[in-house]
């Protein structure tokens, strides 16, 4: 596995792009307004990444990272990512994205929804339940000893293990929490959604990332509430 690709390139998609390149992988960026607004971007990140359509990046990545806002998840591409593994890193939040009966409901969940979407894909929950500065600072190679922990979900096997290489090679450990119906375990407003990797921190996004291992993911994951 070489290239990854992303279907949004904001906060959470250019951060993970930015591993992903300093990991050695090649990235195909995506986003709404087309590849020509991405040119910032990909110059920074140099001669690995290059922009393209959505449909481009689905169609490039040997995995690929969907980072949108939750409302637009009918427009991600289907054909170009059958057989693929995608990363969801979406969460819902009815102000910005508008209601969804079924997630206030809890009948279902976000990355449940993307699977049913991409019924040929491999949907895997990841990166939803950490500020993307602390994505970009808590990042250590493995073997470290303050290294931390991203939790994942998924319905494959095969992809969750994808999945955890992939973390592995930009600089995380993986927490298995489970099937895509477990996700609710770390989605906004449960024990590891953002102030876990910030020493508790209530206002998370205001102070610096806290390296958070394993086994604090593990038990707060156990906590979590519905
Ligand atoms: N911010 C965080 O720290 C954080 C942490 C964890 C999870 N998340 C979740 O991850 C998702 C992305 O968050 P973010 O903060 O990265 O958002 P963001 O900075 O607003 O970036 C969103 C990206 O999605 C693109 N996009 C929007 N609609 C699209 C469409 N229909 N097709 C293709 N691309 C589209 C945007 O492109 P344009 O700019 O061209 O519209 C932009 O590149 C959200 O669901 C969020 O809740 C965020």
């Amino acid at each position: 596995m070489t290239t990854i690709g992303f279907i949004g390139s904001g906060n959470i998609g250019g951060t993970v792009a930015r591993l992903s390149v300093a990991a050695g992988y090649d990235v195909v960026l995506s986003n709404s307004r087309g590849p020509e607004t991405l040119r910032e971007l990909v110059d920074e990140l140099g001669p690995k990444a290059r922009a393209g359509t959505s449909a481009e990046a689905a169609a490039a990545g040997d995995l690929v990272v969907v980072s949108i806002p939750l409302r637009a998840y009918l427009e991600v591409p289907v054909e170009p990512l059958a057989g693929k593994v995608v990363l969801d890193t979406n969460n819902y939040y009815a102000q910005r994205d508008g209601r969804f009966p079924d997630l206030d409901d809890a009948s279902t969940t976000s990355s449940e929804l993307l699977q049913q979407h991409l019924p040929t894909s491999k949907v895997v929950k990841v990166f939803n339940n950490i500020y993307f500065q602390h994505l970009r600072t808590l990042a250590r190679p493995a073997g470290a000893a303050d290294r931390s922990a991203l939790a994942i979900a998924g319905d494959d096997a095969g992809a969750k293990s994808e999945a955890t290489a992939f973390l592995d090679a930009i600089g995380y450990d993986a927490v298995d929490a489970g099937a895509l119906a477990d996700g609710w375990r770390f989605q906004p407003g449960t024990p590891v959604y953002g102030n876990a990797y910030a020493g508790g921190a209530e206002n998370f996004y205001e102070v610096p990332g806290v390296p958070t291992d394993a086994e604090t993911i593990r038990a707060g994951l156990n906590a979590a509430q519905r």
